[in-house]
């Protein structure tokens, strides 16, 4: 049963917090002073205190300094009396995991103790893995083995205790919008998440989607309509592919990260922003700023905690535990009972550049388990892969080698192959463009670039 420390000296308040959380079903003690509040602690810790700031004796904030020092990971709740940012944002600096305002709202409490509880059962679930480095482990999903990605953990397990900004940046494919959902499910699993991605609509109209309209504003504005910022309520806000965001928008979402606040398009009212905010990007932001093309007002904004994926290539270690789960994933979706691949083709999994990184791996695992007849795939199983292996060739000559040069002797050029790889998946897959960014493993941008440089025409949508 989890435990709670009520310290507040409104005693009608701490009557009803015991009856309440008692009910909730809670081992709850009181206190109405900070010094009595800090005794019973001492004596006997408890996993949540919540804590009013002002007390007679010693203020909230001694009393969090004190608690923190006794134990460091304690989670204090901070009963605040005003709407005021600045005692807020001092409490949250000082350790204390989340506030509520008074009058308190049992909703509000609760959502926050749960939080809380949660968030120390995390951390207690991170030192245990943190405890067997060599061991393979996942949090939320997200399998990672080696130093860069138990670091990325341990920051998951911090910002999740915050509702700071996140930056996550990493190739196409490496996990961006999973860990910005694992923090959203860390945080504030019960509002919702929002994911925008900037570059698929025009400026005007991501401005509104953001911000929402009033009525009248504009042609077509017919209603008055909720942005994003809004709709998100405490939840999350998830900017993809913030690089592609117009320098003219930038401007405006900086000043929304800096005040928190902002109005509709044609409108005056201020909307408070309560949702946490994050980015993501493909591209190396900090070069973009020196080149001018990022603001950098933003960018160190938004760079407050940053999460940098490392590419899959980096981490060969985790190509066998993500096989072992993706396949689970795959058999489950698919009604399959594949156990796993061959050694030949792991070897080849081992030393293969995974450009697409983790969703490349996903996307060729799903279409060989498609066609595969075996439990175990092989290298008949993944021709794309199989390429330059000659055997592996003959077994499966039914596909042509488009990657084979016309004369004999001589190799394409890796832009060639490319051009000819993305022409084989728009050619076999009646799909639409999203489709095929998916398949291929690239964005949105990206895909209309390489068409641009190929000059292949690709009309459908
Ligand atoms: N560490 C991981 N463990 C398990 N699955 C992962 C991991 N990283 C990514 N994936 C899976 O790989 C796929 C791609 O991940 P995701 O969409 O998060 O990538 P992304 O970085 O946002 O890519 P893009 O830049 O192309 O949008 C998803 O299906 C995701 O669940
Ligand atoms: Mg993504």
């Amino acid at each position: 049963m989890a435990s709670i420390l009520v310290i507040d000296d409104d005693a009608s308040i701490v009557e009803t917090l015991d009856l309440y959380l008692t009910e909730e079903g809670y081992q709850v003690r009181t206190a109405l002073t900070g010094t009595d509040g800090l005794n019973m602690y001492v004596q006997e810790p408890s996993d949540v205190v919540i804590l009013d700031i002002r007390l007679p004796d010693v203020d909230g904030f001694t009393v969090l300094e004190e608690l923190k020092e006794e134990n460091e990971n304690v989670k204090v709740i901070m009963i605040t009396a005003f709407h005021d940012m600045e005692t807020t944002i001092n409490a949250m600096k000082g350790g204390a995991f989340d506030y509520i305002h008074k009058p308190v709202n049992v909703d509000e409490l609760d959502i926050a103790i749960k939080k809380a509880l949660k968030s120390l059962e995390m951390e207690k679930k991170i030192d245990g893995l943190l405890m067997e480095p060599s061991r393979s482990f996942r949090v939320g999903d997200i399998i990672g083995t080696g130093n860069e990605m138990r670091e990325i953990f341990k920051t998951i397990g911090v910002v999740s205790k915050s509702r700071t900004t996140v930056l996550i940046q990493g190739e196409s494919g490496t996990g961006k919008e999973l860990i910005a959902k694992v923090i959203h499910n860390n945080t504030s699993p019960d509002e919702p998440y929002i994911a925008v991605n900037c570059s698929a609509i025009v400026e005007t109209l991501l401005e509104s989607e953001l911000f929402g309209h009033e009525k009248g504003s504009f042609t077509g504005a017919v209603a008055r309509k909720l942005g994003k910022f809004e709709l998100a309520r405490y939840g999350t806000v998830f900017l993809d592919e913030i690089s592609e965001m117009s320098f003219n928008l930038q401007a405006k979402l900086l000043r929304v990260l800096q005040e928190m606040e902002f109005e509709r398009v044609g409108g005056k009212d201020h909307v408070k922003v309560q949702a946490r905010i994050m980015a993501a990007t493909n591209k190396d932001l900090k070069a973009l700023v020196k080149e001018g093309k990022f603001r950098d007002d933003l960018y160190y904004r938004l760079n407050i905690v940053a999460i940098n994926l490392p590419p899959l290539r980096n981490r060969r270690q985790d190509i066998p535990p993500l096989i072992d789960y993706l396949l689970s994933k795959i058999n489950l979706e698919l009604h399959k009972k594949i156990i796993g691949v061959s050694a030949e083709m792991m070897d080849k999994f081992m030393t293969y550049q995974w450009p697409g990184n983790i969703r490349e791996l996903e996307n060729i695992l799903v279409r060989a388990a498609v066609v595969a007849k075996g439990q175990v795939l092989g290298v008949n199983d993944f021709p794309e892969l199989g390429k330059d292996d000659p055997s592996a060739a003959t077994s499966s000559d039914q596909t042509a080698d488009i990657f084979e040069h016309p004369e004999p002797g001589k190799f394409l050029t890796l832009d060639q192959v490319e051009e000819r790889y993305i022409r084989k998946i728009i050619r076999e897959t009646d799909k639409n463009k999203g489709e095929v960014c998916e398949t291929l493993g690239v964005s949105r941008p990206t895909l209309e670039r390489k068409l641009d440089k190929y000059g292949i025409s690709f009309e459908r949508d």
